[in-house]
């Protein structure tokens, strides 16, 4: 086997939330370049379709999964089992959905419980409902690949900024637990940690913030694609329970995305 067709995700398939946008978008449309079939899964139907359309046109086979919320379980259940009855074997899930949440900037005494599970919810409780879905399948089909995608926040605290860290570093120890537990079984569970990365619609803005990254630049979603494909192929078969920064160097300057010192900012 030569060293390229250890990325080659030929006759594999990949469940990946949020797959309409942003990185999610990016990550279905490289797997999907290297051979992989695609459930796509998201709340709206609008990104789901448009990312489907390109998938199929590239020759693979692609599932839509519209109306699912990730942080209801029972959504999440019937979502594995409607992708492995129509997909057939399910290889690779990626964890990737995941939002700020309601109460961002709140002090302590002044969040609601509402404001708590918002954030957790999205961001930690639908990775943990995702993989206890698909475990049971990975294992029935002797193996598979869990990516989960936590942030820079997942490292670091900010003032008054509550769920999302604390939601994003369950990520990550979910992640080895997922890998500890299953070390012997096939499946292998790995994190990925972005920076800074331009959702479309506000891409000038964030092009603004470019000059304060340490690496002088903000991240290109397309950017995160080539490491999901090396996470979900056989070329990471020895790699689990580990968490890949992809920060261009923010994490190892221990700075905040915005190039100010930690305390200053929430
Ligand atoms: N962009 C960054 O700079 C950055 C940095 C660090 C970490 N991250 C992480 O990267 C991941 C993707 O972020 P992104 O920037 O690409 O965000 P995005 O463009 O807002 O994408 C999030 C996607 O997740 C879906 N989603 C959100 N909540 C959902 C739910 N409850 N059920 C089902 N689908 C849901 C959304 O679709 P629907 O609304 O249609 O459901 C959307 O397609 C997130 O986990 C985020 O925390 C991003």
């Amino acid at each position: 086997m030569g060293i390229l067709d250890q990325f080659n995700l030929t006759g594999q398939c990949a469940i990946i939330t949020g797959a309409g946008t942003g990185l999610g978008r990016e990550m279905a449309l490289s797997l999907a370049d290297s051979g992989c079939d695609i459930v796509g899964v998201g709340r709206r139907s609008g990104p789901i379709e448009e990312v489907g359309e390109i998938i199929k046109a590239k020759g693979r086979r692609y599932l839509g999964v519209t109306g699912c919320d990730v942080t209801v379980s029972a959504n999440v259940n019937d979502m594995v089992a409607q992708a492995a009855a129509k997909m057939g074997r399910i290889t690779v899930l990626i964890n990737n959905a995941g939002l700020g949440g309601s109460g961002r900037g709140k002090t302590l005494p002044e969040l609601t419980d509402e404001d708590w599970l918002s954030g957790i919810d999205s961001n930690l409780n639908a990775a943990f409902y995702c993989t206890r879905a698909i475990v049971p399948h990975m294992l029935e089909q002797g193996g598979g690949r869990i990516i989960s995608v936590t942030s820079g926040w997942g490292f670091r605290a900010g003032r008054n900024n509550w769920m999302y860290p604390v939601a994003k570093g369950g990520v990550i120890q979910l992640t080895k637990a997922i890998a500890m537990t299953y070390a012997r079984d096939n499946i292998r569970a790995s994190c990925i940690a972005p920076g800074l990365f331009p959702k479309t619609e506000d891409a000038a803005v964030l092009t603004e913030m470019g000059p304060k990254q340490v690496a002088g630049r903000i991240g290109f979603p397309r950017e995160m694609g080539p490491l999901a494909v090396f996470l979900a192929s056989p070329a990471s078969d020895y790699l689990s329970g580990a968490t890949v920064l992809m920060d261009g160097g923010a994490i190892a300057a221990g700075l905040l995305p915005a190039g100010v010192v930690p305390h200053a900012e929430g």
